[in-house]
């Protein structure tokens, strides 16, 4: 086989072989392959796209291309979860031991922050001498003792996923529906989940901009998980103003344990409630231990008033080293310096709390990080005070900012201008979620 083949094929808008694809994704991950190749091949999927059987063929090649965890020591059905990505998306720090409080273990490896939104790994790393690089063993471990385990993703996990992931941020070739969609189920199928809930995000904090294409990517994302013998279910939920009421890594943590101990704002409730009844869904098909999807809704929400949901975080911080102080004593969190409110400049009814804004202001502030492996401040972020639909009065407090650095305060106060939009008429609240998109209604 030669690799000007294989791409003058897709140019061509012609199927590729579950050979070819293969012998494509071995031969770029073991270095026998160049970028230059690569790059052309990513481009030409861009353009042409991908059928179902070659999306399904690139993603077993991907998971192919490392080790594949098994987690049947620690129970006969995984699940796991996984966000395209949001601002204030703290939902797995909140979802995990939701989940975990009714006997349903989660292992879960997750990723950094990526562009204007946030990553649970390093949100959890805002708590003093919490530890994400696990060695496999202290992974496993956990997972059976506490039932909870979180930790980074080891480069062993679909080697050629974040080889050609690399490729396409530089390339202009992230954005393609196939290249997303199988990259982030690899990961899920090579970590050993057999029931997999993906929260799409869509809106203007989102990678995905409409409806219509987080439809579209969470389509295809069910039907490899059809193919691929595992069950999805995907839920299409909101991200045109930030989810919940901080943004920002130890203030995200700090809301989150706030949510654990029941006192979490409604909408941000309302969407761990949704994926983490979603993940039960799954788990309970084959146990039957819920009558009905009521009752799983119920159990789950019961885990945020009976406080088993917080001592299940509670175990995983001090299991993973964390100081598990912080859970009472916000104070030992990383703490910003410098505060400063935004009010609104007139009355009326709160028409736009912009996601992006906020979550790109956040990155310049210091919380995310504008180069790969940055550094970032664990301690800066935001309160958001207000949601769209809201009424205001003239002076009410809309944000405030949490700096360390008046220049970068100052910066970002400008930045964040045109990001409350504030107008005369009452306003609707937004939709939370969408759509649930589930691989049970789907034929394969
Ligand atoms: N997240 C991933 O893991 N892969 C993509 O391609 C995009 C987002």
């Amino acid at each position: 086989m030669r690799a000007l083949d294989i791409i003058t094929t897709k140019r061509n808008g012609l199927p590729l072989t579950k050979e070819q694809i293969d012998w494509f994704v071995q031969g770029y991950t073991h270095g026998a392959i160049e970028d230059y190749h690569a790059t052309a091949l990513l481009m030409s999927i861009f353009f042409r796209g991908m059928s179902r059987q070659e999306i399904h063929h690139f993603t077993m090649a991907l998971v192919e291309s490392g080790e594949q965890m098994n987690l049947s020591h620690l129970t006969a059905y995984a699940v796991d979860k996984h966000s395209s990505g949001g601002v204030g998306d703290k939902t797995s720090l909140i979802v995990m031991p939701m989940v975990a409080a009714l006997g349903i273990p989660v292992a879960k490896m997750s990723g950094r922050g990526l562009g204007h939104t946030g990553g649970t790994l390093d949100k959890m790393e805002s708590i003093p001498n919490f530890r994400t690089n696990l060695t496999m063993q202290e992974y496993h471990e956990l997972g059976q003792r506490i039932g909870l385990v979180l930790a980074g993703q080891t480069q062993d996990l679909a080697p050629a996923d974040g080889k050609l992931y690399a490729l396409r941020d530089v390339t202009a070739t992230v954005d393609s529906i196939p290249l997303i969609a199988s990259s982030i189920m690899s990961k899920k199928i090579a970590g050993g989940a057999q029931g997999i809930v993906l929260d799409v995000k869509v809106g203007n904090g989102a990678f995905m901009p409409t409806v219509e294409r987080g439809v579209e990517l969470a389509e295809i994302m069910v039907e490899i998980g059809v193919d691929c013998g595992r069950d999805v279910t995907a839920i299409i939920s909101d991200m045109n103003q930030p989810l919940g009421t901080k943004v920002g890594n130890a203030l995200e943590v700090i809301e989150s344990i706030e949510t654990l101990q029941g006192y979490g704002a409604d909408d941000l409730v309302e969407h761990c409630v949704e994926i983490a009844t979603q993940m039960v869904i799954l788990a309970d098909r084959s146990v039957g231990h819920y009558p009905n999807e009521q009752a799983i809704r119920e159990a789950v929400l019961a885990t945020l008033h009976n406080g088993q949901a917080l001592h299940k975080f509670s175990e995983m911080v001090e299991a993973q080293g964390g100081d598990v102080e912080t859970l009472t004593d916000f104070s030992r969190f990383p703490t910003a310096t410098l505060q400063h409110t935004l009010v609104a400049e007139r009355g009326g009814h709160v028409q736009q709390v912009s996601a992006r804004d906020i979550g790109e202001a956040s990155v310049r502030l210091g919380a995310g990080r504008a180069v790969k492996g940055a550094s970032i401040d664990p301690s800066v972020g935001f309160d958001v005070h207000v949601k769209v639909g809201d009424p205001v009065q003239q002076g009410q407090p809309l944000l405030t900012i949490h700096a360390n650095d008046p220049r970068l305060l100052d910066e970002t106060l400008h930045a964040l201008q045109s990001a409350f939009v504030i107008v005369d008429e009452p306003t609707d609240k937004l939709p939370k979620i969408h759509r649930v998109i589930r691989s049970v209604d789907m034929a394969s």
